[in-house]
Parts: structure tokens; sequence; C-alpha cells
């Protein structure tokens, strides 16, 4: 199978997590996008979506499914994204999209959080990917600084500048032994927005495409 038939699979398997006549919190990037994708097929028994970025927002409406602000939503059962690396702790380091301070968001305020990847995704240690960072754009060299402190090679995304109106440093050669820690670490650094390692609220529930069907990690 390749990857994209296994990121198609998955969102279809996380579509039995979905709460019908509730909102829906929606991630973004190309496993997402096949999510919006099913949920398209069953917009009339969802209320609607809470969307992770503009992309997302876009692509939702695009598919006749109403967009609403997280903010005018009480509840939300389930929040449904994929993610860059995840461990068997259900670890995981997201915003190879960009979009991880929106979506750190969402999957705080919902009361499930599925995670949907192809065992691609699955490491041992997390760290290979590099590590997404959104920082207050005047901050920047000062932020860099800092994570050279902690023993990562910063590198600012060129050319991107997140919804949020902030940049984002990728953080190589970090190898994540202890993610809780460094999760902390990161955000307590001034002009830090947020880091890309959901850890202190890890997935509740991760999907996992494989050749041989979906697995329950
Ligand atoms: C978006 O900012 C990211 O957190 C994505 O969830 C992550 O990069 C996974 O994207 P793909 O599904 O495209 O691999």
């Amino acid at each position: 199978m390749d990857q994209d038939a296994k990121k198609k699979a998955v969102a279809r398997a996380a579509m039995d997590h979905v709460v019908e006549d509730a909102f829906v919190g929606v991630g973004t990037g190309s496993t997402a996008n096949f999510f919006i994708e099913m949920l398209a097929e069953v917009k009339g028994r969802i209320e609607g979506a809470v969307a992770s970025s503009d992309e997302t927002e876009k692509r939702l409406k695009e598919h006749g499914i109403p967009v609403v602000p997280l903010n005018s939503v009480n509840e939300l059962p389930v929040y449904v994204d994929g993610a860059d690396e995840c461990t068997k702790y259900l670890h995981l380091i997201k915003g190879g999209g960009g979009a991880l301070t929106r979506e750190k968001i969402i999957a705080a305020a919902a009361d499930k959080f599925v995670c949907i990847i192809d065992d691609t995704k699955v490491v041992k240690t997390l760290g290979t990917f590099p590590l997404p960072v959104e920082v207050i754009p005047m901050a920047r060299s000062y932020v860099a600084r800092e994570i050279i402190k902690m023993g990562g090679r910063p590198e600012l995304r060129e050319g991107f500048t997140t919804d949020n109106g902030n940049v984002i440093l990728d953080i190589h050669n970090l190898l994540v032994l202890n993610p809780v820690e460094i999760e902390e670490r990161l955000n307590s650094i001034v002009g830090v927005v947020t880091n890309g390692l959901f850890a202190k609220r890890p997935a509740d529930v991760v999907l996992v495409a494989t050749d041989e069907g979906i697995i329950d990690l």
C-alpha cells in the first residue's frame, strides 16, 4: 500500500470516533485533508467543525462543512489530526505544516485527541523530525541562542509566517529523551508561543495505518 492509501485508510478509521450532532476538531496536513473528505460524506450528521488552521478552514468550507470558532463551542468531544512523529507513549511531534499552536489549543480543549498516522511516523525516540517552535518575530535571535544552549540547532523556516503572524524555528539534532521536560523547558523561553511536542497532553488514541491494516497504538 502506498503512503497516500495508508493516510486515506487511517482517516476513514477515525470516522468511528466522530460524534453525531456535535462539533469535531479538525487538524492540518495531508492526512487531515483525507479526513476532511470523509467528513464531507457525513456532514449532515455533525453540527460542524473547528479548524486548526486557515488552510483547513478553507477546505472544510469548500466541502460544505460549517466552521465555527473554538470560542463559540462549549464542548468538543473529539479532535482528529495527523502527526510527524509518534512514540508508543503517544507522545508526538507536530507542526511540520506550521499549525502547531492552534493544533495544541484545540487538542487541549477536546475531550479526546485521535491522532492518525501511517507507520512511517512511529519512532522509538522523538527528534529525528526537526522540532518546530513558533516564536514571536522580535524574539527570534534570542530564542535561537537559548535553543543552542539546550543542544539543538535551530533553523529559521524561510519565507514562512504562521496563521498567528509569527515565525517558526525548526530544531535539528535534539534527541528528545524526556518529552514532557523538553516541552516545558522550550515553552518557558520568553518569546516562544508554543512548540511541537505534544507530551504534556499526548494523544488519547493513535491509529496507525500499516500494510496489514489499522493498528490502535
Ligand atoms: C501540521 O502543522 C502538522 O502538525 C501536521 O499534523 C503534521 O505535519 C502531519 O502532516 P501530514 O499528515 O501531512 O504528514
